[in-house]
Formats: C-alpha cells, sequence, structure tokens
C-alpha cells in the first residue's frame, strides 16, 4: 500500500450511522449511539464532547482498533466491516498515524528508537533517517537518544506524535493529546498538528473535551451522548489567544 495514493480517495473518512453498542445483562449499552461524518484530506478536525460521550470509542472505530455493531466506517475507501483482520493491520500501518492519550512509549526503547518503530511498522525502508528528521521536527533532535524517563511529559508526547507521523500515513488521530500538557507544551503540539495538516494533506482528527483546544480547528464536530450535536467549520483562533 501506498499513502500518497490513500490521498486521493475522497472522502478519507465515511462514517454512515456507525455505532458501538454492547449488550450488557440484556440491556445495549451504546458506547456510540450512531455517527455519520466525512472528512476529506487535509482537514484539521475537532471532535468534542464531554467525558463518556463516545469520543474514544470513536476514534477507535476510525483508526481500525474495533469495528462498528451498527452502520458502516469506511477508511481511505475500505469497509472495516468486510476486512479480515489482515486487512485491518494494514490499514492500521499504513493509512493511520495514531496517538494515545496516554503516549504508550517503548520504555527500553530510546527517542529514535521509538519513532523508529513507527517507520519500522509502516515499511519504511529509510525509517532510520525518517526518524531523526521527525525528531528534529518535534524539537527533539537533540534529544535522541534519551529514554523516555529521561524526557518530560511533554517531550514524551512529541515523541508520540512524530512516530504516528513517520509513517507518513494520510490520516492522524489523536485522542486528547493535550491532556497531560502544560498550555505551553498543549499550544506547540496544536501548531505542529496543524503544520502536519497543511503541508502534507494529511487528515488530523483530535478529540478533546476542552472547549479552548477546540478552537483551533478548521471544523469543530460536537458530540453528546454517542451522537453529532453540531458540525460546523471554524475559523482557527490564533494560538496566542488560546488559555487554558
Ligand atoms: N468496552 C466497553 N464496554 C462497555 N461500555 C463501554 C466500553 N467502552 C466505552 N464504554 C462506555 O461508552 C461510553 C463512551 O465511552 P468513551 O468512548 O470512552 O467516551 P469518552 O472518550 O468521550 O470519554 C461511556 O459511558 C463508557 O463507559
Ligand atoms: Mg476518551
Amino acid at each position: 500500500m501506498e499513502s500518497d495514493t490513500a490521498r486521493t480517495v475522497d472522502p478519507l473518512i465515511d462514517l454512515r450511522g456507525a455505532g458501538r453498542h454492547y449488550e450488557i445483562g440484556g440491556r445495549t449499552l451504546k458506547a456510540l449511539d450512531e455517527v455519520s461524518l466525512t472528512v476529506s484530506a487535509g482537514e484539521f478536525v475537532v471532535i468534542l464532547g464531554p467525558s463518556g460521550s463516545g469520543k474514544t470509542t470513536l476514534l477507535n472505530l476510525i483508526g481500525a482498533l474495533d469495528t462498528p455493531t451498527v452502520g458502516s466506517v469506511v477508511i481511505a475507501g475500505e469497509d472495516l466491516a468486510e476486512s479480515s483482520r489482515a486487512d485491518l493491520f494494514a490499514l492500521r500501518r499504513h493509512r493511520i498515524g495514531f496517538i494515545f492519550q496516554t503516549f504508550n512509549l517503548f520504555p527500553g526503547l530510546t527517542a529514535l528508537e521509538n519513532v523508529r518503530f513507527g517507520g519500522d511498522i509502516a515499511g519504511r525502508s529509510d525509517a532510520a533517517e525518517a526518524a531523526m528528521g521527525v525528531l528534529g521536527r518535534v524539537g527533539l533532535g537533540d534529544r535522541a537518544d534519551h529514554f523516555p524517563h529521561e524526557l518530560s511529559g511533554g517531550e514524551q508526547q512529541r515523541v508520540a506524535i512524530a512516530r504516528a507521523l513517520v509513517a507518513g500515513n494520510p490520516v492522524v488521530l489523536a485522542d486528547e493529546p493535550t491532556g497531560e500538557l502544560d498550555f505551553q507544551t498543549g499550544v506547540q503540539i496544536l501548531e505542529l498538528l496543524h503544520e502536519v495538516t497543511h503541508t502534507a494533506g494529511t487528515a488530523v482528527l483530535i478529540v478533546t473535551h476542552n472547549r479552548e483546544i477546540a478552537r483551533v480547528a478548521d471544523r469543530i464536530v460536537e458530540l453528546s451522548s454517542g451522537r453529532i450535536e453540531s458540525d460546523r467549520p471554524n475559523e482557527p483562533a490564533d494560538m496566542a489567544e488560546l488559555h487554558w
């Protein structure tokens, strides 16, 4: 699979009535009730919603970490419901960069090795050089040989972002990426994701409960009780104006 060809699939993300329902004790719990959403290459979208509104469940569906129990999820032209486990694995490798809320760095690998792992998984033959290049772009060129425990929370998050970006995949998903970070570092992270969207034509989706963070988006999708409450374009605020 070549990521570059995926960018020509439009929309890159296409959900129709997609939901994730759990049967628990004879009752149906709708972690995600029903969502219809399309996102194209080059869009910087914030999914805003309170805790428990279904943000992580939605992101996991878009990231092919889970499959819908109702409706359809089509990512870069691939319908998850019709995909085998091997197809889903390939989709995650070649189409999606996932930035987890808790970073999920490998403690025994250096910053550079963590990032390189992202390139290796995606099958980049130039993973070593690419990893160094992306580490430089997130401002950690001089921390390449440090282990995660030798880095601050913000630096660890930047390594996690570099790992998600090194594959050059067309969809980048971030679950509350600024959650644990101080304001200054959070703004740097958002600026970085914003730049990637506009320079590489990546579709970037950030989920957050923080209304202030949503102001940086080109588009804000509000989620409430597993449904989209509103979906509107947004004039991105100057990062310097943000406060949280
Ligand atoms: N595996 C699961 N089994 C049962 N309920 C779940 C599961 N995952 C999430 N939920 C429930 O679905 C709702 C949405 O969860 P989640 O997507 O994690 O929300 P958010 O990320 O917006 O806080 C919550 O009420 C949560 O408890
Ligand atoms: Mg969540």
